[in-house]
Parts: structure tokens; sequence; C-alpha cells
């Protein structure tokens, strides 16, 4: 339950923020700025990854249309769901399929409705390139490629029988993907000096279903060769002179073609940022993390927890490893957030589900350090993914993610930065964990103070009774470490408490010095009142009224 990160690094945080002023200034000045709006892009100074926009830690409260939904004519039908859910950042395709219908002749209309769209929301946009692989397929590649396999090879299985998916190791295939998502880039480059668009996603869940690599000539060729170095050291491996099958066993198949496509996707992905340096990642249909998915189970090739390193080192223009997380039971998900959590990594979730089984999670992946997190599926052009989402976008389905946005909006900034500080923690209820302890702070190099105890399925009033877990198990619970003996908390569905760890000297049983009940405006935190009696005799109960509290204590 404890937070990785160090009081070293803590330390360094505090630095940068009494000098933030001159930090900022300058890690600014690194970075291109366009027009007077300085480039978005990643902080690593914290002990988690920051996404900087106009200089300052970003909390994207995220929304990802349908696929087919980035059109002028549907777009109206996203932004009103993602205004009514109050995000800040919609994650839209771009499709190469209309940006460059004929080679060579390339259509901006669809980026600019989208630019155009976000702005008068006045939403920030994270793009999608949907190019050479989206969903491991080459659904979205224009009619000139579609229709000429000769020049754009598709991937084969072990008896030759062609895949829906492009083969990796087609040189002008990756030419021409690279050279549309370069012009995309320019053309982003000209038309967003505001920087609307924050983020570019590098194709969609690259990979392969149905086999567990290319068995084309060109790839059965390649695998027949040494590992590369760059390979045996990301994936701690020393056998110098070793094939692919004798140093990776029945894993072979699958790591060598997430050499081959993470390879691919580092050539365009280093394009198109020496051109507009945005922050880049890919994200990954996952691979089960408990038990681990035998391999033939899972999208092959693609960034799966167990090839995170390799992607790591053969792309390192990326600046994160997304997961795309539709497992609801908490374990899995639990498991994925610690898979894609990790210190190189700019971390946040760009899709999960949009049913209400979903809802909980967000404050268990801030907890995580993740900047953000993003529901799939959210417009009402009227298809639903269900059952992998809900199955129907109205206010009722809306309601619990919007609840946790309302929560969390006036004070997202400040909450981004807590974050890169390493200071939030967050936690979800799961199917039979009714009742959860955090030691606080969570850092485990410092000694903890006090433990926070999260329970659901309480009354809001008395004690005594057993947590029973909610009916429709919808409970959530984040909180910050302010200062030693002040958190600022907040939930949904939940009753918090806390009790001082027994240390000599110390008492061990807690008092509330302070419970205020505000909010932030502009930065300054204003109260709305005090809770004590009924509202505190028996911890503070959380329902889904949206209440956020800053908490002195002492330990008596
Ligand atoms: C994950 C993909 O990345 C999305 O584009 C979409 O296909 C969902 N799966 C399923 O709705």
């Amino acid at each position: 339950m404890r937070a990785s990160g160090n009081s070293l690094c803590r330390r360094m945080v505090w630095l940068v923020v009494l000098f933030g002023a001159t930090v900022q200034a300058s890690a600014v000045a690194q970075n291109t700025e366009v027009a007077g709006s300085p480039m978005p892009y990643i902080d690593r100074t914290g002990v988690h990854p920051a996404l900087m926009v106009e200089g300052r830690p970003y909390l994207m409260l995220g929304t990802q249309m349908n696929n087919s939904s980035a059109y002028a004519g549907t777009l109206p039908a996203a932004w009103s769901v993602s205004k009514n859910l109050g995000a800040n950042t919609v994650e839209a395709p771009v499709y190469w399929e209309a940006l460059e219908p004929q080679e060579g002749h390339f259509d901006f209309s669809q980026m600019d409705a989208l630019l155009l769209g976000a702005r008068s929301h006045h939403l920030h946009l994270v793009l999608l390139w949907f190019g050479g692989w989206k969903n491991g397929s080459p659904g979205y590649t224009p009619e000139w490629v579609k229709r000429n396999p000769a020049r754009f090879p598709l991937a084969a299985k072990r008896d030759g029988t062609p895949l829906f998916s492009l083969s990796p190791f087609g040189e002008q295939t990756l030419q021409a993907d690279e050279h549309a998502f370069a012009a995309m880039m320019r053309h982003l480059k000209s038309a967003d000096a505001q920087h609307t668009v924050l983020m570019v996603q590098v194709e969609n869940e690259t990979g392969v279903w149905g086999a567990q690599r290319d068995y084309s000539v060109a790839a059965n060729s390649l695998f027949e060769q040494p590992v590369p170095a760059i390979v045996l050291r990301a994936m701690g491996k020393s056998d110098e002179s070793g094939r692919w099958a004798k140093v990776f066993g029945v894993d072979a198949n699958e790591v060598f073609y997430a050499w081959a496509i993470a390879r691919y996707v580092e050539q365009i992905a280093s394009a198109g940022k020496s051109i507009n340096p945005l922050p880049l990642y890919v994200n990954a249909a996952l691979r089960n993390p408990i038990p681990p998915g035998a391999p033939g189970s899972f999208e092959s090739g693609g960034p799966t927890f167990d090839v995170l390193p390799l992607w790591h080192a053969v792309a390192p223009d990326l600046d994160g490893i997304e997961p795309d997380i539709y497992m609801s039971d908490d374990a899995s998900y639990q498991a994925v957030l610690q898979q894609y959590q990790l210190p190189w990594n700019a971390f946040f979730v760009p899709e999960t589900g949009n049913g209400e089984q979903y809802a909980r999670y967000f404050f268990a992946t801030l907890g995580h350090g993740a900047f953000g997190w993003s529901p799939f599926g959210m417009d009402a052009t009227g298809y639903v993914n269900y059952p992998l989402g809900a199955s129907r976008i109205d206010n009722e389905t809306l309601a619990p993610f919007a609840l946790s946005y309302r929560i969390v909006s006036p004070m997202s900034r400040e909450l981004a930065l807590w974050n890169q500080e390493g200071r939030v923690v967050g936690v979800a209820e799961g199917a039979k964990t009714h009742e959860q302890s955090i030691a606080l702070p969570s850092t485990e190099s410092v000694a903890a103070r006090w433990n926070a105890h999260v329970w659901y399925g309480m009354p809001t009033f008395g004690s005594g009774m057993p947590a029973s877990g909610n009916k429709n198990m919808d409970g959530e619970a984040l909180i910050v470490e302010l200062a030693p003996d002040e958190f600022l908390v907040t939930g949904v569905h939940c009753r918090i408490d806390f009790s001082p760890v027994a240390t000599r000297g110390r008492g061990d049983q807690r008092m509330w010095i302070s419970v205020e009940e505000g909010t932030y405006d502009r930065g300054r935190w204003k109260t709305l009142r005090r809770w004590n009696g009924d509202q505190t005799d028996y911890g503070l109960n959380f329902t889904s009224a949206a209440q956020v509290l800053r908490v002195r204590l002492m330990a008596y």
C-alpha cells in the first residue's frame, strides 16, 4: 500500500516548489516555444513524471471518443458528452485514410475540425494516430495502401496465410506511415501555436492478433539472426551469440515481434518529434496480469508488461507506454497500474471502460502517480461498445465519472503538483475489500506517522458495525499529505479516519484539530464550513456530495 519514492527526491521537489518560477522558466526555455505559448512537455524532476502545460503540472480529466466519431459532423456529439462529464481533455483519432486519401496529397480538414471544435469548447486534445496499426490491423490505412499488398505487405501466419495486420518489415510501409505522421506533426506545428494538443499517441494498440508474430520470409530470416545487444541488455539476458528461440524460449516469437514493432514505432516517433517535439506515447492491449496470459492469448508484439523494458530501450522517443484497462476486477486493475507505474514512464491511463464498475478507479490511478485517466467511448453518436463498456450513454452512466471529475476539477492543478511530489494516495473498493489501511506518508523511506483507514458500506452515523461494502461497489478515496499532520481528504461512498502510528512519547489516539470543508479557487483554499460533532464523531463520511476536506490532526 506504500507508494514508491524517496526522501531525497521529496526534498528536491520542495526545492523545485520554492524556486518554482526559476526552474520552470529554464525548463520551458529548453523546450520549443511557439507564439508565446510554452510547449507541453514531460518534467522528470519530481517523484513522478508530470505533464507540464503552460509550464505547470497538468491533470488530465480525459475522455476518449468512439473510433469513428472524429469527423466534423459527429464531433458535436463528442464535445457535449465531454463537457457534461467535466472533462478537460479529449482524446481523438486522426485517420490516415482521411489525412492522405491519395498518396502524397494531404487533407487536414479532419484535424482542423478537431482543433477548432476543441478550442470552442475550451478543451485540450490528445491526438491518436490511427496509422499502420489500429488494434493490430491496418483498417485506417488509405485505400492505396490496402490495395497494394505487394508494396505494403501483410504479416503471414506460420502456414503462409496472410493476416489482416501489416508486416513491420515492409520498408515502404514504414516510409509511408512515417511520411504521413510527419505531415500531421508539421501541420500541428503551424496550426496549433496555442497548444490545444497536449500529446500525440503513435499508432493504436500495436501488435498482432491470431499469431505470435509475422512468419514471412523476411521475418523468419531475421528471427534466425542473433538477438541485438540492445534487446539482451533491456531484457536482462547475456547470451550474446544466441538466437531468439534459444535466448527467449517460449516467449521468443513475442519478444522478437515486440522488437520489430518497437523499432518501427521509434522511427515514426523520432521523425515526428524532430519536427514538433510534443510528448509522445503508445497504448497497450494488455496481457492478462494475474495469472500472466499464455503466449498466443494476447496481442503479440505490443507493449505488454513483460516487454516494457524492451520497448523503452528500443523506442526512446516515446515519453510514455500506457495501458488500456478493460479489466474491471480490482486485483487486475491494481496489478496493471503497478506494472505500468515505472520510474521512467510518463504514466497515465489513456483508455478504460466507461461502465459504472470502472468509475471507482480514478483516484486509485492518481495514487499510482498517473497524470491522467480517460474512460473510452464517451460520445453520443449512438454507438456503445457494450459489453466491454456501458450499455447506454446517458446521465445515469455518466454520473459516477462526472462526480469524480467534479470533486477534482477545481483543484486539478494543485493535485497534479502534489502527484508530481509523490503526496497522493488513492484507493478503490474491491469485491472483497471493504476496509483498507494506508501508512502515511506513503514514501517508504520516511517513517509513517499516521494510518489512514477507509471503510466501504458503512452508514454515515454510528460506529461498531462491520463494513459490508457498497451495493454497487462504487467507493473510492483520495488522500494528500499536505504537511506532517495535515491532509486533504475526499472520497465517494466511503468512511475515512486516521490513527497515529504508535511511537515513544506520542499517544495512540487521534484528535481532530480542525476539519474544514472547502474548495480551491484559483489556487487558494476557501473554507465553506468546519465539520464537527456528528460529522466527525464517526470518521469522515463521504457520499455522492462532492466534498473536499482539509484535516489537521493531533495524537494524544
Ligand atoms: C481499445 C482500442 O484502443 C480502442 O480504439 C477501441 O477499439 C476499444 N479497445 C474497444 O472499444
